[in-house]
Order: structure tokens, then sequence, then C-alpha cells
């Protein structure tokens, strides 16, 4: 479960989220929301890559200010960009990588990432350079160096952006069948259609918080709204 607790945040002097309160604790919450109204902000509250100017973001208990390492180790954070995740220059050492600090033997961290990439549909790919892999492999990737350990809260911001349709399938296919909670900032708005609560933020602020059908057409007549005549 996580709580946000009166947040606002601020980078420098501008402030970007505003008197936040939400419990998260549904296994599928979507976040959708204008270029630039502060989802992204928002999505790495939640395991402490950005902590609040004001107010506390609590998981399970723990504040993201004070024990940063500990939110990280239950909240996983999947980015729309997989090169900015890709760290090592084979396909299975960039997962073993993230198993670095779980004090596992090397049969152990072998048999978990070859499980993980069998499952990700790169079993063929070990030892293939991960830079060469496409945009679609990529994102696979990174969705399975950070499901490699494990996490019980798995976080996306736009983990689909920057795939085709049949990619963008598969990535969802393989989100909609994990057992974690998944929070998803997205604006591929069919990757939410039946999700139960969907939150809308604009300028800043969640202005919506239900069911996806509402949320999306929420969202719709906010964008309607902005459009320019
Ligand atoms: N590191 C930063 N330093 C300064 N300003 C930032 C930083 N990150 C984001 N911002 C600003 O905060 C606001 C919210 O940005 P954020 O990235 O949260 O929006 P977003 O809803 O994710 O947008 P998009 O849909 O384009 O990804 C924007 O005005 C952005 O310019
Ligand atoms: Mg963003």
């Amino acid at each position: 479960m996580i709580q946000i607790q009166g947040v606002s945040h601020r980078y420098g002097d501008r402030e970007v989220l505003s008197g936040v309160d939400l419990s998260l604790g549904e296994d599928r919450i979507g976040v959708v929301g204008a270029n630039g109204s502060g989802k992204s902000t928002l999505a790495r509250l939640l395991n402490g890559l950005v902590v609040p100017t004001t107010g506390r973001v609590l998981v399970d208990g723990m504040d993201t200010a004070r024990d940063g390492a500990g939110v990280r180790r239950k909240v996983g954070f999947v980015f729309s960009d997989p090169d900015a995740q890709i760290v090592m220059p084979t396909v299975a050492e960039d997962v073993a990588f993230s198993l670095r600090r779980h004090g596992l033997g090397k049969a152990e961290v072998a048999d978990r990432v070859g499980g993980i990439l069998a499952r990700f549909g790169l079993g063929g790919h070990l030892d293939h350079p991960a830079h060469l892999l496409s945009s679609g492999q990529k994102q696979l990737l990174a969705l399975a160096s950070v499901l490699v350990t494990e996490p019980e809260i798995l976080v996306c911001d736009e983990p689909t952006t920057l795939l085709d349709l049949r990619n963008s399938r598969q990535v969802a296919d393989l989100l909609e069948g994990l057992t974690q909670q998944v929070i998803m900032v997205t604006h591929d708005l069919d990757l939410l259609a039946g999700w139960a609560r969907v939150l809308v933020v604009n300028e800043g602020q969640v202005v919506q918080d239900g069911p996806a059908e509402q949320s999306i057409g929420r969202y719709k007549a906010l964008m309607g709204a902005g459009r320019p005549c």
C-alpha cells in the first residue's frame, strides 16, 4: 500500500504537484494527463526517485524521504526509454546486474536470469549485445531487469511509448499477467480499458480518480477544452 499524504512538489520555485492525497492499494492503477501535468513527478515520488517538497509518501509505512533504499527494494521502476536503464554489455549481464546485492550464488543468479529472460521471450538472446536489441526487446529487457528482483510494486512510466503495436501489446500482456501491483503512467488509453482505477492529473493536481471509462472521459474532455480553435 502506498500513501501519499498532503504532497506538493517544487522544482526550484515552480510548483508542479500540489495537494495530492491518495491511498494506492489496488492491483492496477493507471495515470493519465497532459504533457507536463506532473505524471512522471508523481510516479517518481512512489519509489523515492523524487522526494516531496511538502507532505510525505509512505510505502507499507516506510517514508520515501527517510528510507529510499528500503522503498526501492519494494517498488521497481520502469522508464519509458529503456536505454536509460540498460547498464551492462549483454542481455544476461544486464539482468544479472540487478541481482548484484541480493547475496545469491552464481548458479542461482544464472537460474533466475535465464528464467525471466525465457518468460520475456529473450531466452535466445542471453549473450546478445543489449544495445543492439530492437526497441521492443529493449523494453522487455528493462522490465525483466526490474522484475527479476521480485519487487512487490511495479511503477511504469509510459512503458510502451517507443513500441509498435505488436510490441506494445506484448508488454501490455506481460503487465496484465503480473501478480504484482502495477501503477502505470500512459498516453496509450487502450491499455487502461477496464481498469478499475485511473487517476487524471491536470496542472499538478489529481482531478479525477475512478474507473477507466469515467477517468478517460474526463481526460478527453479536459483535452478537448484546451483545443485551439
Ligand atoms: N528535473 C526537473 N527539473 C525541473 N523541472 C522539471 C523536472 N522534471 C520535470 N519538470 C517540470 O515539471 C513539470 C511536470 O513534469 P512531468 O515530467 O512530471 O510531467 P508529465 O506529466 O510526466 O509530462 P509528459 O506527459 O510530457 O511525460 C513540467 O513542467 C516539467 O518541465
Ligand atoms: Mg512524463
